[in-house]
């Protein structure tokens, strides 16, 4: 039987930062002449009765792995810390077998934890990033042993090369290898959304951690959300815009003024009636909220309309699927051009509903007021598009699809704009009593980092998002 053995070097490179804290630890060498064992949960060579742990746990690991979210649930709900009993080093799978505490087991592969090693000449721990090149990773690596902490809080692999990747228990259980499988707790809505729609506070949301992750996480569920209580003076939705995340530019600048002006760039700049809509298709890069803040009302009309893209995209595959195939076949050029201060022409191509690579629904781009004129499609089939366009609109206006309301004066409202359409009913100009909205758009990407942080900052659980 093959003994791994070690040897103790102290280097003083080899400190490690654990959560906050620094501590060191001994950079533990190996060396086939020591004769001093790792430790006594620690594998004394991969030709012992790994073989048999190997077998055993790649029967635990057989089926869907959906086995893994289990077992961090499991830890998680307990709110304990996971513990390492053991940890093995696997041969013939090419992995490292680590039994826990909860009596499950974890496989990690060789050349996942060489590339993930946590040592800080591999990763660098305030920079949360990788260090270490990917032009020097051996793919086919094996470690020579693995070692358990007296605790089980951590493991370290120890290499060919002398190298030793430490890593933390609770980093290792927090890692699931399988499909993509994000739950996502989407609500679909219709009319009935009125009666419950979410509203908060402005206050709250500005000063409570809590308030304000309900708020985002009513934002990506349900994807349109109600605030009250925002002072009615201009800059408030750069406020909460900035509390979230960031404001994200588009070809006006940050915010814009929703006025009737004298010389509109957009139709949104009359008193004219916007049919539902998604804002922005004429965007790559669309953006993926809508905050509308109301700072004064039209004294007539002028009510918002909501609709659920995605409720009614799959009603519209139901009812008459020709319709919804040509929506999602085709894809429609958007622009919007400005012929006063600035000068912009902004054009991109959508389909009207697109997919994620698991065959979900993923954004609706729906805009009939800055949709091309130019049809890249044969002459033949223009009619069949605009009779599925308006069997959609049909859809989307019928009263049990719409909520429709009408913002007061410290009102803002916030939708997902790739998934929830939205409108205004026309309104009258009356001079003295403008209507007069802000619109400021943010991104997804920003909504998302903000409620994983706050997820993490108020310690609860963010893994599927
Ligand atoms: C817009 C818009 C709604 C409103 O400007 O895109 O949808 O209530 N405005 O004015
Ligand atoms: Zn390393
Ligand atoms: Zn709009």
């Amino acid at each position: 039987m093959l003994v791994l053995m070690l040897r103790v070097v102290d280097r003083s490179r080899s400190i490690l930062k654990v959560s906050g804290g620094v501590r060191c630890i001994r950079n533990v060498r190996l060396s086939r002449k020591s004769t001093q064992m790792l430790s006594r949960t620690s594998l004394a060579s991969r030709s012992n009765d790994g073989s048999n742990l190997c077998t055993q746990n790649q029967r635990a690991f057989s089926g869907d792995g959906l086995g893994l979210q289990s077992q961090f649930n499991q830890h998680a709900a307990r709110g304990a810390k996971p513990l390492i009993k053991q940890a093995k080093i696997c041969g013939s799978s090419k992995m490292v077998l680590v039994g826990w505490d909860d009596g499950t087991v974890s496989r990690y592969p060789f050349v996942w934890l060489r590339a993930n090693c946590r040592c800080n000449t591999c990763w660098h721990h305030d920079a949360y990033g990788r260090i270490s090149l990917m032009e020097d990773l051996d793919i086919d690596i094996e470690p020579t042993g693995v070692k358990v902490s007296t605790q089980g809080s951590e493991i370290e692999i120890h290499w060919p090369d002398n190298h030793l990747s430490p890593f933390e228990a609770s980093l290792l259980k927090d890692v699931t290898f399988k499909e993509d499988v994000r739950k996502k707790n989407i609500r679909l809505w219709g009319s009935e959304l009125l009666d419950e729609l979410p509203t908060h506070q402005f206050d709250e949301i500005m000063s409570d951690d809590t308030k304000l992750l309900n708020f985002l996480e009513d934002l990506r569920d349900v994807g349109l959300t109600l605030m009250k209580g925002v002072p009615t003076e201009t800059g408030n939705v750069e406020k909460i815009a900035e509390r979230i995340s960031y404001i994200k530019r588009v070809n006006n600048g940050y915010v814009l003024t929703l006025k009737s002006k004298a010389n509109p760039s957009n139709i949104a700049d009359t008193g004219f009636k916007l049919g539902l809509h998604t804002d922005f298709s004429h965007h790559y890069h669309t953006a993926g909220i809508t905050a509308l803040h109301c700072i004064q009302q039209s004294t007539i009309g002028g009510e918002s309309m909501f609709a659920d893209g995605f409720k009614t995209a799959l009603q519209l595959k139901e009812e008459n699927p020709a319709a919804f195939q040509i929506l999602c076949d085709f894809h429609c050029d958007f622009i919007q051009k400005n012929k006063h201060k600035t000068e912009f022409y902004t054009k991109c191509a959508w389909p009207t509903f697109s997919f994620d690579r698991h065959g979900n629904l993923a954004e609706v781009h729906y805009d009939h007021t800055s949709r091309d004129i130019r049809l890249r499609m044969p002459v033949e089939k223009v009619y069949q598009y605009f009779k599925a366009i308006k069997t959609y609109d049909d859809l989307i206006h019928r009263p049990e699809n719409t909520v429709n309301f009408r913002m007061q004066p410290g009102d803002m409202v916030m939708v997902n704009n790739i998934r929830i359409l939205h409108g205004r009913k026309a309104f009258q100009v009356t001079e003295g009593a403008e209507r007069h909205f802000e619109i400021a758009f943010l991104d997804w990407d920003g909504v998302y980092s903000r409620i994983r942080c706050l997820r993490e900052k108020l310690g609860m659980p963010f893994h599927e998002y």
